[in-house]
């Protein structure tokens, strides 16, 4: 019925980021007026300078406003590069699995079998947050992509209840208190599926109706009272047409969660922000934040990167736009009080998802992140590190844990749903 999904599933994965930030992308008349905005504010001003003061890392300049700084990895970069797993201690106060989590992604399959999970990289991942006094974010527990290829032979409208359920009880129940955040469930608004409340169509929704958004804050709150959970999605960080549409759909779903007592505690913006797209509207941003933090939600940044993929190719050039996107994205971002974290999507330009789901059509290597691909720090880690520093402090750190233990006992048919399942793990 929605075999779709696993089939277009990269393919959806890498339009579905840009899609709604605009049309500019791929038009050379838009890609030419970006440049020519970029040359005038930033390429040619002597001011616009990356400077920092002093070499701290992100983490303790983060920490010091209260703030956490942290970053996705995946097992496969983080156990095998000595060096990079170095940089993630220096520079991180919090490691986000960038596959290990999911259902099943890459060479990480958490969900092996139908009957059966793997919880080996999982684990490694964790236990390297906790070596190294790192927090740790679970991305994501309910998503319409990297699912396995049996979800759609398996689940079906009889047992999908049973399958959410038990999902999520496994996995939040065996990282309970181990987690500081988990993405419970993610991108569920696509206001262009044309659906009511601006859902997108995906199997949990198709299968469950609008009902899984709130049984699966619930599970996930049972099964660890101490997480923040957390709803993440893209597409709200831009003034157009698009992102302003869905900004008022998330909004209205927070606030529909909100006032029938769904547990959720954040909203997370991924900030998977686009180097040529010139529609920012600082303002609109700021009444987006001040509306989510007015619903007494928290905001994280979850996914910050910067796509360069229609930038010029000039590495000197490109890194200046790119530092002065996320210096006067941050900028904006982290003057709201409720914003508490920042995660990058990676960490150092040598692991990035870019370089397989928006690469450059020069074939040079993408940069959308702090570190470069040697390691070394570039100027969008000053960019990052300039807004942090400028940013106010918060009123302390533990407002990035739940600041109650109301525990949401799970209801009698949910109980009795996931039995039978008979699962190994
Ligand atoms: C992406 C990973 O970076 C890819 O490596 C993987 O193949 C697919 O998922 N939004 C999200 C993240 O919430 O989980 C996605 O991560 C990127 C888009």
């Amino acid at each position: 019925m929605y075999s779709r999904y696993s089939r277009r599933r990269a393919l959806t994965l890498g339009a579905g980021v840009l899609s709604g930030i605009g049309t500019v992308i791929g038009a050379k008349a838009g890609v030419k007026a970006a440049y020519r905005h970029y040359q005038a504010q930033i390429l040619d001003n002597p001011d616009r300078t990356f400077e920092t003061a002093g070499e701290t890392p992100l983490k303790q300049r983060a920490q010091a406003k209260g703030l956490i700084y942290g970053a996705a990895a995946r097992h496969q970069d983080l156990m095998t590069d000595r060096t990079l797993a170095t940089h993630y201690r220096t520079e991180c106060a919090l490691l986000a699995p960038e596959w290990e989590l999911k259902w099943s992604a890459g060479n990480a399959r958490l969900r092996t079998a139908p009957n059966q999970f793997d919880f080996t990289m999982a684990d490694e991942m964790i236990n390297f947050a906790q070596t190294h006094a790192m927090q740790v974010r679970g991305n994501t527990l309910v998503w319409h992509l990297c699912l396995p290829e049996w979800f759609t032979e398996q689940v079906n409208h009889q047992n999908a209840e049973q399958w959410l359920v038990q999902h999520i009880q496994t996995v939040v129940g065996r990282y309970a208190g181990q987690v500081q955040s988990w993405d419970v469930v993610n991108e569920a608004i696509e206001p262009a599926d044309g659906q009511a409340h601006g859902l997108r169509r995906t199997p949990w929704q198709e299968l469950l109706d609008a009902d899984y958004i709130d049984l699966a804050f619930r599970i996930a709150a049972a099964a660890d009272p101490k997480a923040v959970l957390t709803y993440n999605d893209y597409g709200l960080e831009y003034d157009t047409p698009e992102n302003q549409t869905k900004r008022q759909a998330v909004l209205q779903l927070l606030e529909r969660l909100k006032a029938q007592g769904t547990p959720i505690h954040a909203l997370g913006i991924q900030s998977h922000l686009v180097g040529n797209e010139l529609r920012f509207n600082p303002q609109k941003l700021r009444q987006f934040l001040s509306d989510v933090a007015s619903l007494g939600l928290k905001i994280f940044i979850t996914e910050l990167d910067v796509i360069d993929r229609e930038l010029p190719q000039s590495v000197e050039v490109r890194d200046r736009i790119i530092a002065s996107i996320y210096e006067d994205f941050l900028s904006v971002i982290l003057d709201e009080p409720a914003v508490k974290m920042l995660v990058t999507w990676g960490l150092s330009d040598r692991y990035s998802w870019l370089t397989e789901f928006h690469p450059r059509a020069d074939g040079s290597a993408v940069r959308p992140l702090p570190l470069d691909g040697n390691l070394q720090r570039k100027s969008a880690w000053r960019a990052i590190a300039r807004a942090i520093d400028a940013a106010p402090v918060r009123s302390s750190q533990s407002a990035c844990f739940r600041s109650s233990n109301h525990s949401f006992a799970l209801e009698q048919p949910h109980l009795r749903a996931i039995k039978g399942l008979g699962l190994n793990h």
